[in-house]
């Protein structure tokens, strides 16, 4: 069959990647790709927000499912626009998607169903929270409601840093924020855990963590992510089932109760405590940098997996995953997360061969004009090694970032510090 994938970075270049190798899968078209994307499929340069746009092309190019690589699309309602043609699409609805484009609505469903996440209070107005701030002790979590691309969260150490932070939220700084929500800091190690969902059922779908931060030793501002590894340090069996009886299995029930069902990856942000997990925040589709690290490790059929989710049939796919460790590191336009400059041409990317196995360049900001590589974006290219141990992942991504040599971006060297030798 053919398929689209939508989205531009990272993340939809190691899914059409892994797509790419799917039995059932003819010809991918990417909505609209990357210059990555452009070698293995045909990328169509759209605006993702325009739904009639993609069903157009879509029904031209005989596209039988579209796959929705990032949020905003999803929390817009693109999965309840397709659902009464015959393009199948694997994602999750509207009503579901709120588990992102809300945490009010994830909070209230965690209280309702008593999910192990940290105490919370919401917001209308600045008066109420900020009279609340008086009497709260800190470090504490201000969160502004609906997307904000990863930015809208304040770890606040003091009163007054807290109080800025509110005005901030409710003076529009992440669009029109109507409540905003105090959270207890929660103190321990955070892993990225990952679920496929058919809105029946459900499957383990791997580990990671990311390093958000933009500085070495997870320091400055926060990023949509600098580099990542597979899997979790912190992951073992008993965690793994306390995180699917306490946190997964009521959430899929809340949503149930809704009258709806998940279908799509699930990300579930969690911080660990004493080998316990609190929910932090729940994503509806898959990490990016984490997916770039997790799809090498995957030795199953894609294609037939995301297929048989979309006809309510997981369960007759098995999912397996390679014993091997695996590393994400993030070329950036020199500047990001702040302003950065665009259109710098990539010299070196164009005549480095990546033959060896476990070796992957994926484009994320990048274009093509005529043989040439250019950055199109914050974060650039991710280089992701897969081996036996993350010490080795480590070194052999760090020769590849220097054979790139590119003089107008920059990477963190620590990633997956806490896993590696030094
Ligand atoms: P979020 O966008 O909700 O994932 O928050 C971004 C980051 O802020 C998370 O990845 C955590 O590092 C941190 N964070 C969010 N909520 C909390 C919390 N309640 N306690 C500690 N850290 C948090
Ligand atoms: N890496 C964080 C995210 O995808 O939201």
């Amino acid at each position: 069959m053919n398929i689209g994938i939508i989205g531009s970075g990272g993340r939809e270049h190691a899914l059409c990647l892994k797509l790419n190798e799917s039995k059932i899968i003819e010809k991918i078209y990417c909505f609209p790709g990357n210059a990555g994307t452009s070698k293995i499929a045909e990328n169509y340069d759209i605006n993702i927000d325009n739904f009639s746009e993609i069903k157009k092309i879509s029904e031209k190019k005989n596209i039988e499912l579209l796959i929705v690589g990032p949020e905003k699309p999803l929390v817009n309602g693109i999965v309840d626009f397709f659902k009464n043609t015959k393009i199948k699409i694997f994602g999750p609805n509207k009503i579901s998607s709120q588990l992102e484009g809300s945490k009010t609505f994830t909070k209230m469903l965690c209280k309702k169903f008593n999910i192990p996440t940290s105490n919370f209070e919401i917001f209308k107005n600045r008066e109420d929270a900020i009279r609340f701030l008086n009497n709260s002790n800190f470090p504490i979590v201000i969160k502004a409601d609906g997307l904000a691309a990863g930015k809208g969260v304040y770890i606040c150490g003091s009163k007054e840093e807290s109080i800025s932070a509110v005005h901030e939220i409710f003076d529009g700084k992440f669009g029109n924020a109507e409540l905003v929500l105090i959270e207890e800091f929660l103190k321990g190690e955070e892993m990225s855990y990952f679920v496929i969902c058919d809105g029946k059922n459900y499957s383990f779908f791997q580990t990671a963590q990311d390093h958000k931060r933009v500085g070495e030793g997870d320091t400055g501002s926060n990023t949509g992510g600098m580099g990542a590894y597979s899997p979790s340090r912190l992951n073992n069996l008993e965690l793994q089932n306390k995180i699917n009886k306490k946190i997964i299995e009521p959430t899929l029930k809340g949503l149930e109760d809704l009258n709806t069902q998940y279908v799509g990856f699930l990300y579930v942000g969690l911080m660990i405590v004493d080998n316990e997990p609190y929910l932090i925040e729940y994503n509806v589709r898959m990490g990016d940098p984490e997916c770039q690290t997790i799809l090498p490790l995957l030795k199953s059929d894609l294609g037939k997996i995301i297929l048989s989710c979309c006809n309510n049939d997981l369960k007759s796919e098995k999912i397996e995953w390679l014993n091997e460790k695996s590393i994400c590191f993030v070329l950036c336009s020199n500047g990001y997360p702040g302003n950065y400059k665009k259109n710098i041409k990539i010299d070196n990317i164009k005549n480095l061969e990546i033959k060896e196995k476990g070796h992957f360049i994926f484009h994320a900001g990048t274009k093509s004009i005529d043989k040439d590589i250019y950055s199109d974006g914050g974060r650039v290219l991710n280089v992701v090694i897969t081996s036996d141990t993350f010490t080795d992942c480590k070194n052999k991504a760090l020769e590849v970032l220097k054979k790139i040599n590119w003089m107008d971006g920059f990477y963190r060297k620590d990633i997956g510090y806490k896993v590696t030798n030094l």
